[in-house]
């Protein structure tokens, strides 16, 4: 076989898997890869949850893909009431088997926990990657999000540690067939990632910014690393609003 038919044929065999958030899928060829793990990063505030939380919803409701959302940073009652505002009924999908959460919040804050996946105290990543094989086999779910890796990385302190942890973490999700977003909170914008080593644990990384021009902050996404699949080497502007996010792929936003 020739060198061309070689790669055509490669190339062809890749799955993508929509994100269905309006405007980012075509920015890298249809979706990100499936059965792969990527990060989300962003500061305080950028869309990062809203960004995972939408990729779920959209899986379940547009694609027939089973989500499983691990909550480390926010409890999960706040969330399915954070995602009303945008039409978005989580509950509903949960008592379908369609959506599950761990709350993998609750307890590391010390306050009891009424829901049906709940992770234990001390964090341990044994313990909660049981509990994603547990949910798995109730759900068989296609997308997960992880919101979010920067508390684990604290947790574990040292980045070489960290590094092999979110491996663990990263390898299982794909092994369990999930195709799955981990978020990263940053603090400076020249760093996609908190600690320097999340971005090699994951096959692509996604940066969502949100920078002050003059007298307003714009929201915009880049895709940093696609492992694999061409993408768009811009940033490029998006918006939050009732129906969630919108990219806007074809105009671009220069950031200093
Ligand atoms: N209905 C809405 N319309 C417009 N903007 C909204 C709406 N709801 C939320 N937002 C914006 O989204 C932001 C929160 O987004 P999100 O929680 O996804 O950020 P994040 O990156 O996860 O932040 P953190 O690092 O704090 O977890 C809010 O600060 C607000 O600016
Ligand atoms: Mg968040």
């Amino acid at each position: 076989m020739s060198d061309k038919k070689q790669i055509k044929s490669e190339s062809s065999s890749i799955q993508r898997v929509p994100t269905g958030i309006p405007g980012f899928d075509e920015l890298c060829s249809g979706g990100i890869l499936r059965n792969r793990s990527y990060l989300l990063s962003g500061t305080a505030g950028a869309g990062k949850t809203i960004f995972g939380l939408q990729y779920l919803y959209n899986g379940i409701t547009k694609y027939g893909e089973n989500g499983i959302y691990i909550a480390t940073e926010e409890r999960p009652e706040q969330v399915r009431e954070n995602v009303k505002q945008f039409g978005w009924d989580f509950e509903a999908l949960e008592e379908e088997g369609k959506l599950a959460i761990l709350d993998a919040c609750s307890t590391k804050i010390g306050i009891p926990s009424h829901e049906k996946y709940v992770d234990v105290r001390p964090f341990d990543m044994r313990s909660m990657l049981d509990q994603i094989i547990a949910i798995q086999e109730d759900i068989d779910a296609k997308r997960a999000l992880v919101d979010g890796t920067t508390s684990i990385g604290f947790y574990l302190g040292d980045p070489a540690k960290i590094r092999v942890e979110l491996l663990k973490l990263s390898t299982t999700l794909e092994i369990l067939g999930l195709t799955s977003l981990l978020t990263c909170e940053i603090i400076d914008e020249n760093n996609a990632s908190r600690f320097g080593v999340e971005t090699f644990v994951t096959e692509g990384t996604i940066v969502l910014y949100y920078k002050r021009k003059e007298t307003v902050r714009v929201r915009s996404v880049e895709i940093f690393k696609m492992r694999g699949s061409t993408h768009s080497q811009s940033v490029h502007p998006y918006e939050i609003t009732t129906n969630g996010i919108t990219v806007h792929p074809k105009e671009e936003v220069y950031l200093d």
